[in-house]
């Protein structure tokens, strides 16, 4: 640990109250915030561990639009299910705070006027945009259009998600209301901005200085900073009516920008947990302030708080802002609204008690320095040929002989072999090897360290079978089984941060108190003679069945969606020229037989008319060949010949598809119509 410092405050993102919490969150930013902050605890480090929710914002209050009920119902309902959700899962909060609290209103108040009467605000009369029919000032996600940036068409007005550039409404190109999908007018406003521009030299000098930082998240501020104009002025303040009051005059109907007060939310959460002594943590330069976010935050953390505190001037900045990338699921980008997604009071109904295996999944696939994806294939064989295979059976082993071969007493070591030193030197040196990994904040590297030191008590105990010598060398079995049990000790104390429920059923098993981090530098923990507790299996196999359960869910939500978005979403235009270079002939097909080694395939003869040829058809799950010879089709008989599993096709069969994917041909009305007639 940087000696540097005497304490450190680790923040997680606040979460929007707007929904109940889903793997992405866990994964992109509070399982390696609990890591980290578990790690410190066990190394004897004075750390706190603050969160909260987050519960201003445009999202809220659509949200309470679309549920007709007020913002305070929904972040009354969510507030307690995302935190009960993180409790859940180990997430070890030392407060879990909300920005709607009483203290935050006061201090995020009193935080704008410190800033407001040093003049670090400017006042502006600007144009925003304004919904006529709402008859509301549109700002945020009240907005969204066409980023200037990167084009895609649906940028909200303050981020595109596409870019992650941070946009104002202003600058979308093509903006609607999202309340009425009305086009907005400007209307005049007064607001108070906080000069990025102005400030640019002095936040760059912090972010240069902070070159050590996670490369995605250097990289990305170095990059708004550098690129086109470099930083923009930024609205503080919003026309809304749910949110922090700007406490300064003239200032009805204003609230503070979410971003001015969430952030804001870590402080009060601070005061809200020691109200005596919070500011040890916030203003002493021997403290260390650590942010874990996801990486559509960035800009805020690391330029727009930065400013305010800096503006401020009596707060320390932040050290540092570890933020992780996307995870997706299945191949997909998570989504709330199309349901695609792993909520996490879901998973603990149908894994019960198995909250670390989601841990360990989410940590050795974590999206550190890229998105990545979470599949079901994967959480299975992550706990059954790693968490069963080699953590469960060798601590399941290690156990069950203790209590077979000593009626659960530890036997005592007599003399070690050269094999047993090499073990209990790699032993020795695992912790410092998963200390480095989590202190840079490489935590799939420092949990398959941790993995590494259940491999090497399980190939101990595959090499040295002490259940076959037993017969033959009592005396040796002692030592390899002292051994084993030293190991496992170990392992819960180094497991504590990455997979705490299965630590502390560990030590449990090994009837032993929790011990620290620097114990597991000893290989001496279990002394001779301590009697363990019965043995119990730490984890058991997940099985294809439920897996097919999970797989079956997420089919559910694609055909959900497609019902609901397939004929809303019509492709672009295109032109009368375009259509006409295809060439699409009534056909019948003649011949039809299954494509050997597949199931999807057909391979079917038709006649055009003009020739009879092949073609490869996809549509095996729904017709059998028997039952569409003689059919009567539509044909693209000048598609570019392609070859399907060694067969050449020529031309593709018309077939209309449903929302659920079901196909039917599409089949001329007249069936005696001649092969060959043209559709146009
Ligand atoms: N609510 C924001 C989000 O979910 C994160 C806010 S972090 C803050 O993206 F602490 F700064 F509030
Ligand atoms: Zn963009």
């Amino acid at each position: 640990m940087n000696s540097k410092f005497k304490r450190t405050l680790v923040t997680a993102a606040l979460p929007y109250a707007n929904g109940p919490v889903h793997i992405g969150h866990l994964a992109g930013c509070y399982l390696p915030a609990d890591i980290y902050v578990r790690y410190l605890r066990s190394i004897g480090h004075d750390v706190k561990f603050i969160c909260g929710s987050d519960e201003h914002g445009v999202p809220i209050t659509i949200k309470a639009k679309k549920e007709h009920t007020t913002p305070q119902a929904i972040v009354d309902k969510y507030h307690n299910i995302m935190g009960n959700a993180f409790k859940d899962f180990g997430i070890s909060f030392d407060v879990y705070s909300r920005t709607s609290a009483k203290i935050h209103h006061q201090t995020a108040s009193d935080f704008f006027k410190v800033l407001y009467d040093k003049n670090v605000f400017t006042e502006e009369v600007t144009e925003q945009y304004y919904d006529e029919t709402a008859k509301q000032f549109l700002a945020d996600r009240y907005i969204v259009g066409t980023c200037p940036k990167c084009a895609n068409p649906n940028a909200y007005g303050d981020q595109c998600e596409r870019c992650g550039s941070t946009l104002n409404a202003t600058d979308l190109i093509d903006p609607k209301s999202t309340l009425s999908g009305s086009k907005p007018v400007l209307k005049q406003t007064k607001n108070w901005f906080l000069p990025l521009d102005k400030l640019q030299p002095k936040i760059k000098a912090y972010i240069e200085k902070h070159a050590d930082w996670k490369s995605n998240v250097y990289g990305q501020c170095k990059s708004w900073m550098d690129s086109g104009d470099g930083l923009q002025p930024r609205a503080m303040t919003r026309d809304l009516d749910w949110g922090v009051p700007v406490p300064v005059k003239d200032a009805d109907g204003k609230v503070l920008y979410v971003w001015f007060d969430a952030p804001i939310g870590y402080i009060s959460a601070t005061k809200e947990l020691l109200p005596n002594n919070w500011e040890d943590y916030w203003k002493k330069e021997e403290s260390r302030l650590i942010h874990f976010i996801g990486k559509d935050n960035i800009v805020f953390h690391c330029i727009i708080f930065p400013a305010m505190l800096m503006e401020h001037g009596e707060f320390i900045l932040p050290d540092n802002v570890p933020a992780n990338e996307f995870l997706n699921l299945e191949g997909d980008k998570i989504s709330t609204s199309r349901n695609w997604a792993v909520w996490l009071h879901e998973y603990l109904e149908d894994f019960k008690n198995m909250q670390d295996v989601l841990r360990y999944t989410l940590c050795s696939n974590a999206p550190e320095t890229k998105d990545n994806d979470f599949t079901w294939k994967d959480f299975q064989t992550k706990n059954n040929s790693e968490l069963v295979a080699i953590f469960g059976n060798f601590i399941n082993r290690t156990l069950v002989l203790t209590h077979k071969f000593y009626e659960g007493k530890v036997p005592e070591a007599t003399t070690y072999n050269k094999e047993d030193l090499l073990v209990l030197e790699e032993l020795a040196a695992a912790p410092a090897k998963i200390s480095k990994a989590i202190e840079q904040f490489k935590f799939r590297e420092a949990v398959s360290e941790w993995m590494n030191v259940a491999r090497l008590g399980n190939k101990y105990l595959a090499e040295t079978e002490p259940w076959k010598l037993i017969k033959t060398d009592e005396q040796r079995v002692k030592t390899i089984m002292n051994v084993a049990l030293q190991i496992s000790c170990n392992l819960a104390i180094l497991a504590e941060p990455f997979l705490p429920f299965t630590s502390k059923k560990l030590f449990d098993l090994l009837n032993i108190k929790p011990l620290r981090w620097a114990a597991a530098s000893q290989t001496s923990n279990v002394a001779h003679g301590h009697k363990i507790n019965k043995d119990e299996l730490l984890f058991s196999k997940v099985e294809d069945e439920q897996i097919q359960v999970q797989l079956d869910r997420l089919q559910k939500s694609k055909e959900d969606n497609l019902v609901n978005a397939g004929p809303a979403e019509f492709k672009t235009e295109t032109t009368f020229d375009d259509f006409s270079k295809m060439d699409i002939r009534i056909a019948t097909i003649v011949a039809a037989e299954a494509v050997p080694k597949t199931d999807k395939l057909l391979k079917l003869t038709v006649d055009t008319g003009i020739d009879t040829r092949t073609v490869v058809s996809g549509i095996a799950a729904f017709f059998k060949p028997e039952d569409i010879i003689g059919h009567k089709v539509c044909l693209l008989v000048n598609l570019a010949p392609r070859k399907i599993k060694g067969i050449e096709s020529r031309g593709m069969i018309l077939m209309a598809e449903n929302a659920k994917g079901e196909l039917s041909f599409v089949s001329p009305t007249k069936n005696d119509i001649e092969n060959g007639s043209v559709v146009k």
